[in-house]
């Protein structure tokens, strides 16, 4: 099928078009600069020049080549991240969930399109409850002040996702080639430095992603023709208390040190003390069951940094 990719070039958006190739989609891949219409050129797909962020060049681009497909991968995420100031970091990504999802959803149905695939999160789960989180469990309630836009432009992207009767692929915590956690990552480094520490008693459940597994899934969605919302994230969800030292052995860098909330919270907010402190974990069944997909990576646990090598960021 012809498959038009948003976000391309990102972290999923670089495994998935050289995975479609070669099952026969023709890929077109949405690059607003010279820079990534090469990028894309050289994983097999064809370019499409627009921002995603200008409405008609948008659906004008994806009028001109019609595709039966569309999957929103956008995500504009600083790297590395301050914690502290998570509103100011996610704004532009903000905006790609609202405003860029309303342009993708206008050009692809102006196009007639069949499938629509959207990223959101398996992490914004509210922490009152217990055990992994389903799809029917509510996303967080009171969330802290600096993280509440940002689970509002989730919220928007689901809502217009699902209503148009596409597929949102909620992602864990992603790691692999081209993350914060890929042996070139900002949070690897973190980790290498003997900053990034335990907070509290780490208690937040993690429920990670490998790219190659969120692309993975990008493309069971498209030949299923899912509807609904999907978490897609490993078998092996585990405490920051367990991963994070596991990580640092794997890195052969320092135990990671272990820091008080209240101590945290001045230097990295309530967000940040809520994301090592709070998040719940999430499980993947609906997604095995509805389109068969399973994690080629099912544990982070075995290598982490080796499954991670290469790419960006
Ligand atoms: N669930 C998660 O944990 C999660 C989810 C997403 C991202 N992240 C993290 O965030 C970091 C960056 O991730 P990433 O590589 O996906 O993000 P990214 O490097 O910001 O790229 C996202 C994609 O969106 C495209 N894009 C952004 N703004 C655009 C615009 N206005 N018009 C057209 N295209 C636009 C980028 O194109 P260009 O090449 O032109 O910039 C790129 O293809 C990584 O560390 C990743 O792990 C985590």
């Amino acid at each position: 099928m012809r498959v038009f990719v948003a976000g391309a070039t990102g972290a999923v958006g670089r495994p998935l078009v050289p995975m479609l190739v070669e099952k026969g989609h023709e890929v077109l891949g949405l690059a607003r600069s010279a820079g990534a219409a090469e990028e894309i050129a050289g994983l097999a797909g064809t370019p499409v020049t627009a921002d995603a962020l200008d409405r008609e060049a948008v659906v004008a681009a994806i009028a001109r080549v019609r595709p039966e497909a569309v999957v929103h991968q956008l995500t504009a995420i600083p790297s590395p991240l301050d914690p502290k100031h998570i509103d100011a970091e996610f704004r532009l990504t903000n905006r790609l969930r609202t405003e860029g999802t309303r342009n993708l959803l206008d050009g692809w149905r102006a196009a007639g399109g069949r499938l629509f695939v959207a990223q959101s999160i398996a992490f914004a789960y509210d922490p009152e409850g217990r055990g992994l989180r389903t799809e029917d469990d509510p996303l967080w309630r009171r969330p802290p002040r600096t993280f509440a836009g940002i689970l509002e432009a989730i919220r928007d992207l689901e809502s217009r996702v699902t209503a148009a009767g596409g597929a949102v692929l909620r992602y864990g915590h992603l790691y692999g080639p081209g993350t914060q956690l890929a042996d070139d990552g900002a949070n690897t480094a973190r980790v290498r430095a003997g900053r990034f520490p335990v907070v509290g008693s780490g208690e937040a459940v993690f429920s990670f992603t490998h790219v190659d597994d969120a692309a993975g899934a990008a493309v069971r969605a498209l030949e299923t023709g899912v509807r609904g919302v999907f978490n897609v994230v490993d078998d092996d969800p585990a405490p920051v208390r367990e991963w994070l030292p596991e990580l640092a052995r794997q890195l052969g860098a320092p135990a990671p040190g272990h820091v008080p909330t209240a101590a945290a919270e001045e230097t990295s907010g309530e967000w940040g003390v809520a994301y090592l402190t709070r998040l719940a974990g999430a499980s993947n069944a609906r997604a095995r069951q509805a389109m068969g997909w399973r994690p080629i990576h099912p544990s982070w646990r075995r290598a982490m940094v080796a499954q991670s090598a290469g790419g960006r960021h």
